[in-house]
């Protein structure tokens, strides 16, 4: 497996719309969803899309552990806010809640900053899997969130293009002023 190059804000590549996976079958595709994923755990993120690699096509790599999920919640309420690692391609997000959320994002292509985006609590999200079976499941909470973040790379959006606020674009290091460290 290779890590490859990430394209950050300002390289075309993030700012198309992303083309169909022919065959999500292929063994290049495997190939690469590969090596998106050891690229993602290097660079320590929780999602990764192929236009990250300078691949422009729609293809997402995710991972939804428990340990960020919403802390305080119930039990039986953290299914649906974790997800196991996933490769997904030509992935379609329908939106179940009108409710939305705001929660700090970072991206890799947009280094050393972090902002707040308020999205859709609760959605549905159906992409084919590498085995060329359709996946479909039921997000919230940071599982939803990062679903719609790498979500919007297929279609050449970046986070901060979603805020509302950009006086709450910041810097990593300037984080502690903004979120509450216990
Ligand atoms: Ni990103």
């Amino acid at each position: 497996m290779t890590i490859l190059k990430i394209a950050r804000m300002g390289h075309p590549v993030l700012n198309r719309v992303a083309d169909p996976v022919a065959d999500p079958t292929a063994p290049e595709i495997r190939k690469l969803a590969e090596d998106m994923i050891e690229t993602m755990i290097d660079a320590n993120g929780a999602g990764l899309a192929a236009p990250q690699i300078h691949v422009p096509l729609r293809l997402v790599v995710f991972q939804a552990p428990g340990d960020r999920a919403d802390p305080g919640l119930a039990e039986d309420e953290m299914f649906d806010h974790t997800a196991p690692l996933t490769v997904l391609a030509n992935p379609v997000i329908e939106i179940l809640s009108d409710e939305r959320e705001a929660g700090w994002e970072g991206c890799l292509s947009v280094p050393g900053l972090r902002g707040l985006v308020a999205r859709p609590s609760l959605i549905r999200y159906t992409g084919i899997g590498l085995d060329g079976q359709a996946i479909t499941r039921i997000a919230r909470g940071f599982h939803a969130r990062v679903v719609q973040h790498e979500f919007d790379h297929l279609d050449g959006m970046l986070y901060p293009q979603r805020m509302d606020d950009l006086t709450k674009l910041i810097f990593e290091s300037e984080a502690r002023h903004f979120i509450r460290q216990d």
